[in-house]
């Protein structure tokens, strides 16, 4: 892991779930081989890119000219850009344009996009026909880090976010790093608070190497590729040995109990992106642990101090126009479906790299703990 960094050779990571394996392909410039790539893993196979506009303004165009010059059929379905579109009007739409281009059982969709997209196209292919495959093309950090591996799809309920979904398992994911020059910088370091999230959750070494080498990451050497590559190891091998989530792949939630309830409390809006509530919310995981004795002030601070680093908040009078107050969170963090029997689950720390399943946090405890939090 902390190898020094080489020539910019594609990155092999294979998800092992037997008949349902498939490689995550992590490279600069890879996007240009879809077509080679896709002839060879389904000879014949017609083609639908699902994408949004503002990616396809960037890269639709060279995504199907890669596809027509290895002789790929394709078409295409383009949506507006943002969370909106992980809709029922929208799902619909995009199901009736993958049957309408005659798109059968052994043809692919490819998710063209970022986690928006990624869970829109991944949920509308494990529908049409009773399931049609796909090929993820994850075109942010967050969705090369995280969406876009594990085969977690769906869309919004009023209700909440990702209540309608499934299970269903990409057949390829190719993460082209260079995809990423054209993210708006905010985008990316959202991003980037679930590739530390990997180090904190479980592995200090990475951390401390991300403490190093995020500069040379978030400016495009080949520190991206190697960090992306890391991140999708930890995650595919959680997944391999936890795929529906009923034990450990709840590590992957370091931060997020917090940070829902912080993202909700800010209405899903442009004032907290996911990511940012997910800094805000390891930041407070750390430091719930440290106050519980669990883990080293230093620890905590630590953390804080990288996060803060790159630019991401760290503390809840960072976030534009305030965050709702203590009553509205604990609110929000009831409704989370991590609760039982009155008993709140929360991923706690006992230091960098050392994330556990706490399933008996103490409300009272936590109620007492963001009213310092959010003073
Ligand atoms: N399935 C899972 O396991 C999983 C895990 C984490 C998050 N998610 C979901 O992912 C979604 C968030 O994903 P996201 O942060 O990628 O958001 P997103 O897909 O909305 O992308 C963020 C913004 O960047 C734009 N964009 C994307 N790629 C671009 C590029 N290369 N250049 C320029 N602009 C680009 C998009 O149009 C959008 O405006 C949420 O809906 C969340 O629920 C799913
Ligand atoms: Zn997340």
């Amino acid at each position: 892991m902390t190898a020094p960094l080489r020539a910019r050779e594609p990155i092999t990571v294979p998800v092992a779930l037997g008949d349902r394996a498939y490689d995550i392909v992590i490279g600069r410039g890879i996007a240009a081989t879809l077509g080679q790539t896709i002839a060879k893993l389904r000879a014949g196979a017609r083609t639908v890119i699902v994408t949004d506009e503002n990616v396809a303004s960037h890269h639709l165009a060279a995504a199907e000219a890669a596809l027509k010059q290895a002789g790929v059929a394709s078409s295409r379905i383009v949506v507006a850009p943002g969370e909106g579109s992980k809709n029922i009007p929208t799902f619909e739409r995009v199901c009736e344009e993958i049957i309408g281009a005659r798109i059968e059982r052994g043809d692919l969709a490819i998710a063209l996009g970022g986690g928006v997209i990624g869970d829109l196209a991944g949920f509308a292919a494990s529908c049409v026909r009773r399931g049609i495959d796909f090929v993820q093309v994850p075109t942010t950090l967050l969705a090369q880090v995280d969406s876009s591996v594990g085969g977690k799809t769906g869309i919004n309920s009023r209700h909440g976010k990702n209540l309608i979904g499934a299970f269903h398992q990409p057949v390829l994911v190719l993460a082209d790093t260079a995809l990423l020059d054209t993210l708006p910088p905010r985008e990316f370091r959202a991003g980037y608070a679930e590739v530390a999230k990997y180090g904190l959750l479980g592995d200090a070494g990475f951390f401390a190497w991300l403490e190093q080498n995020w500069r040379d990451m978030f400016a495009g050497g080949p520190a991206r590729e190697h960090a992306i590559a890391v991140c999708c190891r930890a995650k595919a091998a959680i997944v391999a040995r936890d795929e529906r989530e009923t034990g450990e792949r709840a590590l992957l939630n370091l931060g997020h109990t917090f940070g829902h309830a912080l993202e909700a409390g800010c209405g899903f809006s442009q004032r907290l992106l996911h990511g940012e509530a997910v800094a805000l919310g390891m930041v407070m995981a750390f430091d719930y642990s440290a106050r519980k004795g669990l883990c080293s002030a230093a620890d905590a601070a630590r953390a804080r101090a990288h996060l803060a680093a790159v630019g991401l908040p760290t503390h809840v009078r960072e976030v534009p126009g305030g965050v709702p107050g203590v009553d509205a969170l604990m609110g929000l963090i009831a409704q989370d479906k991590k609760v039982k029997r009155g008993a709140l689950t929360f991923i706690l720390v006992r230091g960098i790299g050392q994330a556990f399943i706490e399933n008996n946090v103490d409300p009272a405890d936590v109620r007492a703990f963001l009213t310092d939090a959010v003073a």
